[in-house]
């Protein structure tokens, strides 16, 4: 397993993370965004969209339409919010292309009933903790060789 940790010491950070981020990230891309209400999942997702090209006022929070799609330069962009999600059943009625941007970066917002449908995908994870009002820390890992080279 790859670990790495980023400190984001304000929102200017977050905003360098988010472009570091979408110069590494390739088609088939998939990361799962894990933290607190309120961690700064939207906000980096905002910033690695804006960073490929998405007007950032165009990306918003997918918490009531479970995912929002956006096309740019490098592809498609599916930004998927989970938490309102109350069990699995509810993702059948979704094919998993209209959830998994298989040609383009999938960025899931309280991944975990996600995560048992697409075992067989690599995934990166992100954590994000909360750190004091404006700073914030983020955990990169994977178990997976693709995003092992990728995040080297
Ligand atoms: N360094 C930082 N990085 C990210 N967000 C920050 C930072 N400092 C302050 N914030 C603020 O924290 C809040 C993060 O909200 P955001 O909607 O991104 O969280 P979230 O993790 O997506 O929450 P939810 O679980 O409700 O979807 C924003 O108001 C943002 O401005
Ligand atoms: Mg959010």
């Amino acid at each position: 397993m790859i670990e790495i940790k980023w400190f984001l010491s304000d929102l200017e950070a977050t905003a360098t993370a988010g472009a570091k981020l979408s110069k590494i990230l390739e088609p088939g891309c998939i990361i799962m965004m894990e933290g607190d209400l309120g961690s700064g999942k939207t906000t980096l997702c905002k910033n690695i969209c804006a960073s490929l090209g998405v007007p950032i006022n165009l990306v918003t929070s997918p918490t009531y339409t479970m995912v929002n799609m956006y096309s740019c330069d490098s592809g498609v962009i599916h930004h998927l919010d989970l938490y309102r999600l109350e069990n699995r059943n509810e993702l059948e009625d979704f094919d998993l292309e209209e959830l998994i941007a298989l040609e383009g970066i999938t960025l899931v917002e309280w991944p975990k009933l996600l995560r048992p449908l697409i075992e067989n995908h690599g995934v990166l994870n992100i954590q994000i903790n909360y750190v004091s009002e404006g700073s914030r820390e983020l955990t990169m890992s994977s178990h997976d060789s693709f995003y092992k080279r990728l995040l080297n």
